[in-house]
């Protein structure tokens, strides 16, 4: 990133800077950026809250949370505080005044805020680009279902137009993720068997060993499918599913991933599965049932796990299903992305049930690619034996701990909208899960082991399908 120009100088306003996002994620990132010299020097901070603090407090806060990254010392001076309800016209009143030129709005709130601030923003006159840029940074979740996010479109864009927003899905941000499409696009290898012709199945897999933990209250309202799916899971989907971008131009880029998640095929309930952790031992820690968690209905029909089928309706995926499975409080951590190509159509060697010919791209943690190839074993038979050709992808460019906030942070500073996705593409993803989230309205999950691969329905719904997982971890 070091020779990228310097960002344009901004107000970054956060709503809610107390909030874990804000104080874990945002503002190192943006000190990151600092570090690296791409903050202009009049780029100022201005945290909102409804606590009661002044700029000294919220600067001896973020010292803990923000102080051993480098570029904190750079803009620790630049943070500011402002009290307020979210819900009062007051605090709309004053940032009118505060706020002079560039200005971004970053709603790191809880959803239900994010229409009453934006309306509020809008009738303050506060989007309206006369003195410099006005935008806006939603976080997700980006509605509860098709009609939901419907309604919030609306909302915003009534208030706003479409390049003032910036729609944040924080795995776009992650080097690996980033690298999938410039890996299918510049590479004739692999684009020329990109099809349906050589790939057999789609395996996409996040696995995480964390629990719960303390977010039971966000999490017993949303779940696995809405926490994951028709956001990382669906981008990570586009990226490889979409057709070559005419540009590397945002809307053309946005135009690719819009078009294959709206060919996504209404995923039917029963190629679903859902399941909830129980009690086990993740990497040699106890963990207690989900519901045991802080915050969690002892009556809860939420599911920390999901795997699902589903069809791309396009004549290059005709016929190949991808999987795609994700939980927590899993054996391992682990998201991958696996490309399994067909066998090839007439083995010239007797032997079977040896698996190769496939893709693995390994996006966390151990960022890497690896082919798996079939070769001959040495010695006097012809034996065949699968081998894997690893690329170390983090190694290779020695890639610092970066969480995905820096990239996308400096994207809405520079006005690049390619990695946020766009209206469109929201309510396409929705719309394949709509018929699953009205049968999950019903029913319980199935339970599995803390620190197992999942529930045994998952399983069964690849095995189905005549495919078996790649092992997690
Ligand atoms: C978030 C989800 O969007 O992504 C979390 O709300 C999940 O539940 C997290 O743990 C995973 O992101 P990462 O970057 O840690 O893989």
């Amino acid at each position: 990133m070091n020779a990228s120009p310097v960002a344009p100088a901004a107000n970054l306003v956060i709503f809610g800077v107390l909030g874990d996002l804000a104080s874990r994620l945002l503002m190192p990132a943006m000190a990151s950026l600092a570090g690296s010299g791409l903050l202009a020097p009049g780029t100022r901070l201005l945290g909102v809250s409804h606590h009661d603090l002044d700029d000294d407090g919220l600067r001896c806060r973020l010292d803990e949370l923000v102080g051993p990254i480098p570029g904190w010392s750079r803009i620790r001076e630049h943070v500011h505080y402002q009290k307020g309800e979210f819900s009062d016209p007051q605090l709309f009143a004053t940032l009118v005044s505060e706020l002079k030129g560039n200005a971004i709005f970053y709603l790191a709130t809880a959803p239900q805020f994010f229409g009453p601030i934006i309306d509020s923003l809008g009738k303050g006159g506060l989007l309206d680009e006369i003195g410099g840029f006005r935008r806006v940074v939603i976080e997700k979740p980006f509605g509860t279902d098709l009609a939901s996010a419907q309604a919030l479109n609306r909302q915003i864009l009534a208030r706003a137009r479409e390049e003032q927003i910036y729609r944040i899905d924080h795995f776009l941000g992650k080097e690996t993720v980033r690298n999938i499409m410039l890996l299918r696009f510049a590479n004739t290898v692999f684009e020329a068997i990109w099809n349906s012709c050589y790939i057999d199945h789609v395996q996409i897999t996040v696995a995480e060993t964390l629990t719960v933990g303390s977010r039971g209250k966000f999490y017993d309202e949303t779940g696995a499918l809405r926490d994951m799916v028709p956001n990382h899971l669906f981008q990570l989907l586009a990226m490889i599913g979409m057709e070559p971008p005419i540009s590397l131009d945002a809307e053309a880029v946005r135009d690719e991933k819009a078009r294959v998640i709206s060919a996504i095929r209404p995923v039917d309930p029963d190629q679903a599965a859902r399941g909830r952790y129980g009690s086990g031992d993740v990497l040699g820690q106890p963990v207690s049932p989900y519901l045991a968690e802080i915050n969690v209905n002892p009556a809860s029909r939420t599911e920390t796990f999901v795997a699902l089928e589903v069809h791309v309706d396009t004549p290059r995926w005709s016929g190949v299903p991808f999987f795609l499975r994700t939980g927590k409080a899993l054996a391992a951590r682990d998201t991958e992305i696996l490309i399994q190509f067909r066998d090839v159509p007439h083995s010239l060697s007797r032997q079977t049930g040896i698996s190769a010919n496939r893709l693995v791209l390994q996006l966390q943690p151990d960022e890497g690619i690896s082919l798996d190839l079939m070769m001959k074993r040495p010695g006097p038979a012809l034996e065949l034996a699968p081998v894997s050709m690893n690329l170390n992808y983090a190694d290779h460019f020695k890639l610092g701990s970066r969480t995905g906030y820096e990239t996308l942070l400096y994207d809405v500073l520079t006005g690049d909208q390619t990695l946020f996705p766009r209206a469109d593409q929201i309510e396409a993803g929705w719309r394949a899960l709509q018929p699953l989230i009205e049968r999950w309205d019903h029913g319980w999950p199935q339970e599995y082991a803390a620190g197992s691969a999942g529930p045994a329905s998952a399983d069964a719904l690849i095995r189905r399908a005549g495919r078996n997982w790649h092992p997690v971890g």
